[in-house]
């Protein structure tokens, strides 16, 4: 399934050329935030760098982390974003010293003075909410320490990064390969977690693989490759996945459908027909829709609910709405927990899927944490965390999945070997927990 970027980008460089002008031309006509064009913008702008160096390859198999490409991904680059205005969240008090390990009592220094910094909560990420706290995974970390303990101490869900993607799942026509997405359904069962498949169909060609992008035959056969891959997981993963991600990344950032192998084959149409096939394949499972940037309330979130009221139109059942949530210091809490709320007037369950919190924005390839920006990101994740359960009644809270346990682990790190290129997680490089953690937990237990 490997071929190299600069034949792949050859080949589809007038498709991504019209990738780009419908990218720009859309987000300059349509949207009203400034930051959520130039948001918008990011995840296409990286998936075009994927594309161009030809993301879609088999496994790889690389076992270190730093390398990056364990899951038969290369690393994809990370647009700036912007950092938060000042005044924009309440800054917390200043703590001198790191916070405390969690789960571990907080003992009090041998000191005369009082202590200047805040106690910590010692209570585990996933007893501090009624909805499971998740994670997601890469299959080749499973194994490693503190990556393993961090997860079973902390969360209670896991998603994949990709082991549970079409190309994974099937690289080659028919010859379905399972072999590392059961060993974390397996590692979710042992620790009494839950699992959330991500995702049956990314609507991008760039992810997709090579032999569905070549194969022959028109509507009537694209549809029994659609129906046939989403049958086979869902049957296989019976009673161990509880909810997907059907499509992921359908839409454009100005609510039209991403030009893809699928619609071009089946027409917009083949979002029904997905959601459709996932159910009849299963239908105890949930259903999502996950996307990028719908926390803007614009135009994409807009598409999201009509597309929803299409479906329920038709009998098809959709359950809920991933917002991805990779987002950044300075994105508006209140305007996100308004989007949430819109959403979840539909009677739909709410997910923030791929929650975490760059820092990027204006800064150099690599640059220092320091207890400034530390601070700022725990107050945006305390807000952010807040805005979700007030934004999302209760019974269609359907959970937080951050994105990777540390920042060693996250995305925008991958390729980077001093892990120093962001720093968007909850933990730190060495799994401590930094105040983004704090101002999660902080937020589940009211504080
Ligand atoms: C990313 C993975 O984290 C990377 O390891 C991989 O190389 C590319 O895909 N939005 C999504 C996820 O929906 O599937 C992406 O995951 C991150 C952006």
């Amino acid at each position: 399934m490997r071929f190299t970027g600069l034949t792949f980008f050859t080949k589809h460089s007038f498709r991504l050329a019209a990738l780009v002008i419908i990218v720009f031309s859309s987000s300059l006509i349509g949207c009203s935030s400034s930051l959520e064009e130039e948001l918008a913008q990011k995840p296409v702008k990286e998936k075009i760098d994927a594309v161009g160096k030809g993301e879609d390859q088999a496994s790889g198999g690389k076992e270190d982390p730093a390398e990056g490409a364990e899951d038969g991904e290369t690393p994809v680059k990370q647009e700036p974003a912007e950092e938060q205005k000042p005044g924009e969240e309440p800054q917390t008090p200043v703590a001198p010293g790191p916070p405390a390990a969690p789960g571990a009592p907080v003992t009090p220094e041998k000191s005369e003075t009082p202590q200047a910094g805040p106690v910590r909560p010692t209570t585990a990420l996933k007893d501090a909410f009624d909805f499971p706290v998740g994670a997601a995974v890469v299959y080749e970390r499973l194994k490693n320490e503190p990556y393993s303990s961090t997860l079973k101490r902390e969360f209670s869900r896991l998603s994949s990064e990709s082991n549970f993607k079409f190309h994974m799942l099937q690289p080659q026509e028919g010859k379905f390969n399972f072999a590392k997405a059961d060993a974390i359904v397996a590692f979710a069962q042992q620790h009494n977690m839950k699992v959330h498949g991500h995702t049956l169909i990314w609507a991008l060609d760039g992810i997709t693989p090579k032999w569905v992008l070549n194969y022959k035959g028109g509507e009537k056969e694209f549809d029994a490759l659609l129906k046939n891959h989403i049958t086979t997981v869902l049957k296989h993963f019976k009673g161990k996945v509880s909810s997907w991600d059907v499509v992921n990344e359908a839409l454009t950032p100005g609510g039209g459908y991403v030009d893809n192998i699928w619609l071009r084959k089946l027409g917009e149409g083949y979002l029904l027909k997905a959601l459709k096939y996932a159910q009849e394949a299963d239908p105890s499972v949930k259903l999502f829709l996950n996307d990028y940037s719908q926390e803007y309330g614009g135009k994409k979130l807009t598409k999201y609910l009509k597309i929803v009221d299409e479906a329920r139109a038709k009998g098809i059942r959709v359950d809920g709405l991933g917002f991805q949530m990779h987002t950044v210091l300075r994105v508006d809490a209140d305007m996100v927990r308004q989007s949430f709320a819109k959403a979840a007037a539909k009677n739909l369950l709410i997910h923030l899927s791929e929650f975490d919190v760059s820092l990027k924005y204006q800064k150099p390839d690599t640059f220092e944490l320091t207890e400034e920006l530390s601070k700022a990101q725990g107050a945006k994740v305390k807000a952010l965390v807040q805005a979700y359960l007030k934004g999302v009644p209760k019974h269609l809270q359907f959970g937080i999945t951050t994105w990777g346990v540390s920042d060693k682990d996250s995305y925008f790190n991958r390729g980077y070997s001093n892990f120093n290129h962001d720093y968007p997680l909850l933990f730190d490089k060495n799994y401590k927990p930094k105040d983004a953690y704090y101002g999660f937990l902080e937020a589940g237990l009211g504080k």
